[in-house]
């Protein structure tokens, strides 16, 4: 276990730019199981996540090599990964850890299916049901019904799904929410259907689009849009990727910039950020930006706001938590309605012992801005909201300590470093839990 030591009250200045995108990664490894050539990934951010999924894909017969800082080469190892006879089963544990490994689902199904079509042979796939950050029931329905519409067969059973690996066809696949895993899952297993997909509703988040490139790059013919198009092909190549910046780590260092009152300069992309440059500037924020990065300077305390979650475009479920910990400083009463999660408010307890003033009702948080946090000991409930108790320690008088089982690893590579780089006073310890 580690702490965070954080003696706030210093405005954030400086410049920063962020790590490849982990919600872009997650499923660029995925892909990799479609091909049995190399797939070379650029500017992978060194999470646990990605050595979670990195693991998975060694269990299921790659070899994963790093090239240098953020570079992974992906290819088949010796054991051939197509069509081991016993079928492929993935562990609970890896499962259970990471919700995005559920997405190795659609790829195993597809690829085991065209492999052994030749002997008649269904090679069997069995994926636990998933796990992941603790925000509320996350179903895999739409997972499910995706690939059904895409021919695949499949079951519950013992906290499994599994089904037969066959030759899938392509289809016109509804989805009643743009989920961005089911969307993802769709377009992985319909990269390798040579036959037409339509994703009505799909998800847009520029993480699946980063996807959707890949598996071009791959040699599938995919139209991103409101409704995606997809054209798989019989085989995939090999492919050389640069990964996205993470325009959720970079919304966290936004604002960080904008809650010490300081300035921050963030290298990303801006287009990504549209939703929170927008909320930051309502919120009296200076915002300023260039092909590259954006610039945030705090103009003081902020105005109160009414945001609500939505999907891409829309302002980030992942960035709530921190905008949440901005406004418990506002000057006066604002309104976060999450839609995309309607239970995702575990920070809201810990940022109440910082002094915040915070009530609860249905899916909303209705905050009451207070002119000062005060320093007190947190714990980290899940990646995000840990982001934001940083952010509120950095903003609170006196010291922060936050207390961490590891889900900022799984998000952050280095927060401790990227917020001292700004000026942050962040020191960190190992402490003996419970
Ligand atoms: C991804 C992101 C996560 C982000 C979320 C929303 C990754 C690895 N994680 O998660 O950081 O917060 O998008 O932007 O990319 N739902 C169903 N049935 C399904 C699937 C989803 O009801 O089959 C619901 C979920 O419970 C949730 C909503 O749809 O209420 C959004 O989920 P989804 O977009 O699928 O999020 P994830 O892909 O899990």
């Amino acid at each position: 276990m580690r702490e965070l030591i954080i003696h706030g009250g210093r405005p954030l200045r400086g410049e920063l730019a962020v790590e490849g995108a982990k919600n872009a990664a997650l499923p660029l490894f995925c892909a990799t199981l479609l091909t049995d050539e190399p797939v070379v990934l650029e500017n992978v951010p060194e999470l646990r996540d990605v050595q979670t999924i990195i693991a998975m894909l060694e269990l299921l017969g790659k070899r994963v090599e790093r090239l240098g800082p953020g570079c992974y080469r992906v290819s088949a190892s010796s054991v051939s990964s197509a069509s081991p006879a016993s079928g492929f089963e993935v562990p609970y544990e890896l499962v259970r850890q990471m919700r995005a490994s559920f997405l190795v689902l659609g790829p195993l199904l597809v690829r085991g299916g065209r492999t052994r079509a030749r002997t008649r042979a269904r090679v069997k796939v069995r994926v636990p049901l998933p796990g992941g950050c603790v925000l509320g029931a996350r179903p895999v329905d739409l997972h499910l019904k995706g690939l059904e519409a895409l021919g695949a067969e499949l079951e519950l059973s013992r906290g499994c799904v599994e089904g037969r690996a066959a030759s899938l066809h392509g289809g016109e696949v509804h989805l009643d929410y743009p989920s961005v895993g089911a969307t993802e899952q769709v377009l992985l297993a319909a990269a390798l259907i040579p036959e037409r997909t339509r994703i009505h509703n799909p998800a847009r988040e520029p993480e699946v689009e980063d996807l959707a490139h890949l598996l071009g790059k791959m040699g599938a013919r995919v139209r991103f849009g409101e409704v995606i198009e997809i054209e798989g092909a019989r085989r995939l190549g090999g492919a050389r990727h640069r990964i996205i910046p993470d325009r959720i780590n970079a919304g966290t260092y936004l604002i960080a910039g904008a809650v010490t009152g300081g300035k921050v300069r963030v290298f990303c992309r801006p287009e990504h950020l549209r939703a929170l440059i927008e909320v930051l500037r309502e919120s009296g924020m200076e915002l300023e930006e260039d092909k590259e990065s954006v610039t945030v300077t705090s103009m003081g305390r902020p105005s109160p706001l009414e945001v609500e979650t939505r999907p891409y475009p829309g302002f980030p479920t992942d960035l709530q938590p921190q905008l949440t910990a901005l406004l418990t400083l506002a000057r006066g009463e604002s309104l976060i309605r999450e839609t995309v999660f309607p239970s995702r408010f575990s920070h809201v307890p810990e940022l109440l012992r910082l002094g915040a003033r915070i009530d609860l009702a249905d899916s909303s948080a209705i905050i009451k801005g207070v002119e000062q946090l005060e320093g007190a000991t947190v714990q980290v409930p899940d990646i995000r909201a840990g982001a934001a108790l940083v952010l509120a320690g950095l903003a609170a008088r006196g010291t922060t300590v936050v207390q961490d089982e590891g889900h900022l690893a799984r998000g952050y590579s280095d927060i401790v470093g990227d917020l001292r780089e700004l000026g942050a006073r962040i020191e960190e310890r190992e402490y003996e839990h419970g």
